[in-house]
């Protein structure tokens, strides 16, 4: 088999069609973002995965905001989206604090933190013109504070089936310290709630998703069908909305498909084909916890090609290869995370414990972030959030 591009999105159209494919599962965003379900659905080949104006929930940080601002759907933060530098700096002065924004794909690395990428509003006003010279608009919004949670939700388009809640961790370090990554490691709890969210909240966050869903209905004409993975953030004015991505999360998907007790082709099958309302979603009340096992180094500067050993993973682990090469019988790194190992228990602290053992046991240059999981971070997040609601 050879190669191709996602671009090619003829080409894969013609290959499905010579497989016989029933239905197709498109993971990540990028084919997405070339039209690949466009393709496939003129071929007559249903999709799990929206088509191309519709995964501009995540491709386009400006749709989705303006799209919530048309429909008065709550959770937005304070934002404008600028396509020159007019009138960006009266309203960096409105802010409180700043998060800046390039409007388009940018493989997760896009978005600028006041206090994390930058302090001055000066440099603020800087990095807004040098995206301006490479991205058609810039998203500038207020940094909100609060404790932040992903919330995964299946659709056809009208029925949602929404995963448990799960809680990634983006820093490199313990204590949450170091540079931003692809995510270090998640956890979701038995009762399908998270220590620091209250019921209402991930109420909240259903319903934005929900009414977001309608909206795009509304706005394109189309269904969507796939994933709408809600990043919200609970802050002291209730869940917001940090972004949309139009695929699983990783490694949040690790955490809602181990605990999937409906069988997942069937759901699959039942979005690709509208009947997603006629099935059930059903996770089991077990607690999940993943942990990523990264090159040392990483995200900046990470050891690739250095040979690794995954042999004795405890047999209770599920171990999952990502960014790992094998050659003959070897394991090698490869740039980015490379093996997640996922605990699955009926409390929190016996997940952790099987996730730390099993990470543990990785042996090259790795590191892992150790407190993903564990009490004394919890108890951070649940204090975090009572202190901004002021309990
Ligand atoms: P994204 O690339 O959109 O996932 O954003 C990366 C990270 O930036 C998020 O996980 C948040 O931690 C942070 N972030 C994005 N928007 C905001 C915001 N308005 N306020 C605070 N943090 C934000
Ligand atoms: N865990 C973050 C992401 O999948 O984008």
């Amino acid at each position: 088999m050879k190669l191709g591009s996602y671009a090619d999105t003829g080409e894969i159209a013609n290959f499905a069609i010579s497989l016989g494919i029933d239905f197709a599962v498109i993971g990540p965003e990028e084919p997405l973002s070339h039209g690949v379900a466009d393709a496939l659905d003129q071929a007559n080949i249903p999709c799990v995965g929206p088509k191309k104006e519709l995964a501009r929930l995540e491709t386009s940080k400006s749709f989705t905001r303006l799209l919530m601002k048309k429909y008065k759907i709550p959770g937005l933060p304070q934002f404008k989206v600028f396509e020159s530098m007019d009138g960006v700096e009266d309203f960096l002065n409105e802010l409180p604090g700043i998060v800046i924004k390039p409007d388009g794909l940018t493989g997760g690395k896009g978005v600028l933190v006041q206090g994390d990428h930058f302090q001055a509003k000066e440099e603020a006003l800087a990095h807004c013109r040098q995206i301006l010279e490479s991205h058609p608009s810039v998203v500038v919004e207020e940094k909100l504070d609060g404790e932040e949670f992903s919330l995964q939700s299946f659709t056809d388009g009208n029925a949602l089936i929404h995963c448990p809640p799960v809680q990634d961790h983006k820093r490199a370090f313990a204590g949450d310290k170091g540079p931003n990554t692809g995510g270090m490691g998640s956890y979701s709890c038995a009762d399908h709630l998270l220590p620091f969210l209250k019921e209402e909240e991930l109420k909240e966050a259903k319903a934005i998703t929900k009414k977001v869903l309608d909206a795009l209905a509304k706005e394109t004409g189309e269904l969507y069908k796939g994933v709408m993975y809600g990043g919200f953030i609970a802050t002291k004015y209730g869940v917001k909305l940090i972004e949309y991505n139009a695929r699983m999360g990783d490694p949040e998907a690790m955490n809602a498909l181990s605990i999937l007790s409906t069988d997942f082709g069937e759901l699959c099958s039942a979005i690709a084909l509208g009947k997603l309302g006629k099935i059930k979603g059903n996770f089991e009340h077990k607690s999940t916890v993943c942990k990523y096992a990264v090159p040392e180094g990483y995200p900046a500067a990470p050891q690739s090609g250095k040979k690794i050993f995954l042999g004795d993973v405890p047999k209770n682990c599920r171990v999952y290869y990502a960014s790992v090469d094998k050659r003959k019988d070897d394991l090698f790194t490869s740039s980015s995370r490379a093996a997640a190992f996922v605990g699955i228990a009926p409390t929190l602290e016996e997940a952790e414990a099987i996730a730390e053992n099993g990470v543990s046991s990785a042996q090259g240059l790795l590191f892992h972030r150790e407190d993903i999981g564990t009490e004394g971070l919890i108890q951070k997040r649940v204090q975090h959030m009572k202190k901004l609601r002021g309990e």
